[in-house]
């Protein structure tokens, strides 16, 4: 795993913008993976300042997003849809209808999963995969436990996972109970991952990434397997993992 630590969120935001942005220059039509969250902003942000100062060209660029709520509309501001129109795509000139993220509001969400399993392999894998990581290890919303040969599927989430993010909504009770979340396979089908993680309350997770055994109660831990990871985490995350 190539490990690069920059002194705030700030900085990790721009060296992963960086990384997104030679990946689209050096091929235009590449297919990203992207993720939602606290942990992406500071890098969407940069990417549209790319976009729209340093002529970075999304046009023919697709993107596939990890995960949805179950049960809230595309329109939802909640819903991951709503965000990642509202913090990157409407601000880019990318093609909305090259990007995919699952229908949380599927009729059969079985057949949801499915369906989006084979976008993976029809339309990605990605090239270059950003992930976050939550407190408790989890990527996309692979909660711990979930196998490392899952592939597209509907999750549970933690109640640790509901409270983190019910900062996003007006109450704990409005957070969604369920997912649909591409599975540890279908992340580990990307070419290039490349993982975020800021500030102290991400020091455990990434203190265990990297130095615990790969083991299915700590989902990230699958990364180790892959042969082209980079970890972008800041001091804050990084010295209190006791490095
Ligand atoms: P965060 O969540 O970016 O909001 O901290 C990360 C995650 O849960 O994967």
């Amino acid at each position: 795993m190539n490990i690069i630590i920059t002194k705030d969120n700030q900085e990790l935001s721009e060296k992963a913008c960086g990384i997104i942005e030679k990946q689209v220059n050096d091929k235009p039509d590449s297919v990203l993976g992207l993720a939602t969250g606290g942990s992406p902003l500071g890098t969407y942000k940069q990417l549209i300042n790319g976009c729209q100062e340093r002529s970075v060209n999304y046009e023919n660029v697709s993107t596939l997003n990890l995960d949805e709520y179950i049960g809230l509309d595309k329109n939802d501001p909640q819903s991951y849809h709503f965000f990642m129109k509202k913090h990157l795509f409407d601000h880019i000139n990318i093609r909305p209808e090259n990007t995919y993220i699952p229908n949380g509001k599927a009729v059969n969400l079985g057949d949801e999963c499915e369906r989006y399993e084979q976008l993976i392999d029809d339309i990605g894998p990605p090239d270059l995969q950003l992930l976050g990581i939550g407190q408790n290890g989890h990527i996309g919303f692979n909660e711990p436990g979930t196998s490392f040969q899952s592939e597209t599927h509907i999750i549970e989430l933690e109640e640790s996972t509901r409270r983190a993010n019910a900062r996003f909504f007006d109450s704990l009770d409005k957070v969604p109970k369920q997912a649909i979340t591409m599975g540890i396979q279908s992340i580990l089908k990307s070419e290039k991952i490349v993982i975020i993680a800021s500030g102290e309350r991400k020091a455990d997770a990434i203190r265990s990434l990297l130095e615990d055994e790969p083991d299915e109660n700590m989902p990230a831990s699958a990364l180790r397997a892959h042969k082209h990871v980079t970890l972008i985490v800041d001091e804050a995350a990084y010295q209190k993992a006791g490095h």
